[in-house]
């Protein structure tokens, strides 16, 4: 078929819906016949070797829901300093049994006002000392020459104040004014901060910044240098979606739609999850599978399970490909430092009882602060405080409570009410850094120990599990942040840390920490992708084994039975349970029948019965 005939045929296919969507948005044929046109250039301009990609996966559509995914986010300058770099480096990341990699934002950005890239100044094109767009398409094709599948930020809900579009608004120019949110003088503002939270309560606070020269005030809801784009304009909707798909064309796999819930401002509402969001998703997901059906969108909502899981949309009417499983994973670390798996296991077993289509990023560390969004209704009905119990976990891991190996920085600490958020790498958390310190080789074997339980237990997840880039060697946090002006204020740069590329070597060398996590991963991966029932289809629920400090977790298709154990106890505990059959410890390779189990502290079992063992 001819490129024309089949972009027609995914056009008509969407077209009444689109259309239906667009109009009740906005009302306006001609822009709706403007988007028809653009994105017809688009589905021309693309790629021969993109457009076959978008030819399999159309007709292989659960292609990313395979047990062999496995993702791992980056930035860019860090890892390997700039897009040439990555490219080079791709061998590394293959012998992670990396599949798919998330370029931390790299889009033009203003130095020293880039909230760690989510400001773009332009949105087609790359931060110089990064590289061009021609090294992206490179670096995106040799990806795909290794099957790994590349995904990158569309920060959607904001542009920087040195946007094109931002500069002309603040000269008064009103055509580019109505592309954000101005206003004369403070009364709406204030109207709309009596419903609207804040984002950054420390660091930035408020929803609006008053510009001097103009005498007015523009909503940014992030830092004051990120300012809200209208998405009320049909201009802002159409040309973003241009930049959308151009960035699409450069060859990206998945695409994460940064701060998604935040894209409607309505007065009077919190300005989160209003229903025109949902609408704009959803014509995103149909504009994609016009141009460009091989790439996946990324929904990043980070709030509570029912605010994430209508991302998703219906099976007809289909918004995000992929969220991120947030609240797991906030709630995993409350375990680790209650040592208490009850929460956990209410927050997975709603996340199990979900529809298998969904398809949840699992994670333990990103590039952001770990907000304490956990289920406190049933905490409370257990007898504990939400703002007590925040502060005695942001104790725990800044290290400062008994028990507590951890070591990290408070984010956004409102000394008032005491609410705080979290940060830290993986490894620090888990106590890595205090035993490296104190020289502990006992401290530090635990620590390594609850480090690969954590992942083990994140593997046994579905869905597709990300690891934050550094993780695989334990990477401790960095400090050097706060000597450098541009950062200090910010301590979510504690983790995000220059790549240790020395210390990474070591992964080869018997015995090192990095050897240690390296080929404990490494292990893991390799049976998480050699089984089937790792695939997210799998029937998963939580397995009670009556030790509340144990998460049980079994995995059931037709041909094996897996049960993962995972103690976030200290020392060994007992799982009471009783199972038919012979079961195989998938770490060790032994054998043997499945009765009241130990568990050493902070360790996990992956056992296995095959159905025809029984
Ligand atoms: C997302 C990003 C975060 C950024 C914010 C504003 O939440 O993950 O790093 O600060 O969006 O763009």
């Amino acid at each position: 078929m001819k490129i024309e005939e089949v972009f027609r045929e995914r056009l008509n296919r969407h077209h009444d819906e689109l259309r239906w969507l667009y109009m009740e948005l906005y009302n306006n044929s001609d822009m709706f016949a403007e988007l028809c046109d653009q994105m017809y250039r688009f589905a021309m301009e693309r790629a021969a070797e993109f457009r076959r990609l978008d030819t399999q996966r159309e007709k292989a559509p659960g292609w990313f829901r395979k047990n062999d995914m496995l993702g791992m986010m980056l930035y860019i300058d860090n890892f390997a300093g700039n897009l040439k770099g990555v490219k080079e480096k791709l061998d590394y990341l293959k012998s992670c049994n990396v599949n798919c990699l998330h370029l931390m934002p790299f889009l033009e950005t203003p130095k020293g006002r880039s909230d760690g890239g989510y400001a773009v100044a332009d949105f087609r094109k790359v931060q110089p000392e990064l590289g061009t767009m021609k090294d992206l398409v490179e670096l995106a094709k040799a990806c795909h020459k290794k099957q790994i599948n590349l995904c990158m930020d569309f920060v959607m809900n904001h542009t920087s104040e040195e946007h094109e579009w931002a500069k002309k608004a603040r000269q008064g120019d009103g055509e580019y004014m109505s592309r954000y949110f101005f206003f004369d003088n403070p009364a709406i503002p204030r109207e709309y901060d009596r419903t609207v939270p804040q984002v950054f309560p420390t660091t930035a606070p408020g929803n609006f910044t008053y510009l001097n020269e103009r005498g007015s005030y523009v909503m940014t809801s992030f830092y004051p240098y990120q300012w809200d784009l209208n998405y009320k304009n049909p201009r802002v909707f159409n040309e973003m979606m241009y930049n959308f798909l151009f960035l699409a064309n450069q060859g990206m796999d998945i695409i994460r739609i940064d701060a998604v819930p935040y894209i409607w401002k309505e007065l009077g509402t919190q300005c989160r999850n209003l229903p025109q969001v949902h609408t704009i998703v959803r014509m995103m997901r149909m504009i994609s599978e016009i141009v460009c059906p091989g790439v996946l969108l990324l929904g990043e909502v980070v709030m509570e399970p029912e605010k994430v899981v209508p991302y998703f949309g219906t099976v007809e009417k289909p918004e995000c490909h992929m969220l991120y499983n947030v609240t797991t994973m906030a709630t995993t670390w409350n375990s680790v430092a209650t040592r208490d798996v009850r929460l956990l296991k209410k927050q997975m077993d709603i996340v199990n009882g979900l529809p298998k289509d969904y398809l949840f990023l699992n994670y333990l560390r990103c590039h952001d602060d770990i907000g304490w969004g956990l289920d406190y209704g049933t905490l409370k009905s257990w007898g504990m405080d939400e703002a007590e119990h925040k502060y005695f976990l942001n104790c725990y891991f800044t290290g400062n409570q008994q028990g507590s190996e951890s070591r990290g920085e408070l984010y956004n600490d409102d000394p008032v009410t005491r609410d705080a958020r979290f940060c830290g790498t993986t490894a620090s958390m888990c106590g890595v850094e205090s035993a490296v310190y104190e020289r502990d080789e006992e401290k530090l074997s635990n620590a390594i120990r609850l480090d690969l339980m954590l992942h083990a237990y994140m593997f046994t997840q579905s869905g597709i599990p990300m690891l934050y880039s550094g993780d695989e060697i334990g990477q401790l946090n960095d400090y050097a942040y706060r000597e450098n002006p541009e950062k200090r204020e910010d301590s979510r740069y504690i983790h995000r840390g220059s790549f240790p590329w020395k210390l990474a070597k070591l992964n080869q060398e018997k015995g090192t920490l990095q050897e240690r996590m390296f080929s404990g991963l490494r292990q893991l991966e390799e049976i998480r992708r050699s089984r089937k029932v790792f695939d997210s289809s799998t029937a998963t629920y939580t397995y009670d084994v009556k030790d509340p400090a144990v998460l049980g977790i079994l995995r059931e298709n037709e041909e094996e039975r897996f049960i993962g154990l995972f103690n976030f106890a200290d020392e060994e505990r007992t799982a009471w349970m009783e199972e038919e059959g012979v079961f195989t410890n998938l770490i060790t390779g032994e054998k043997g029948a499945l009765c009241n189990v130990t568990v050493p502290g902070h360790d996990f079992l992956w056992l296995s019965r095959k159905k025809e063992e029984k």
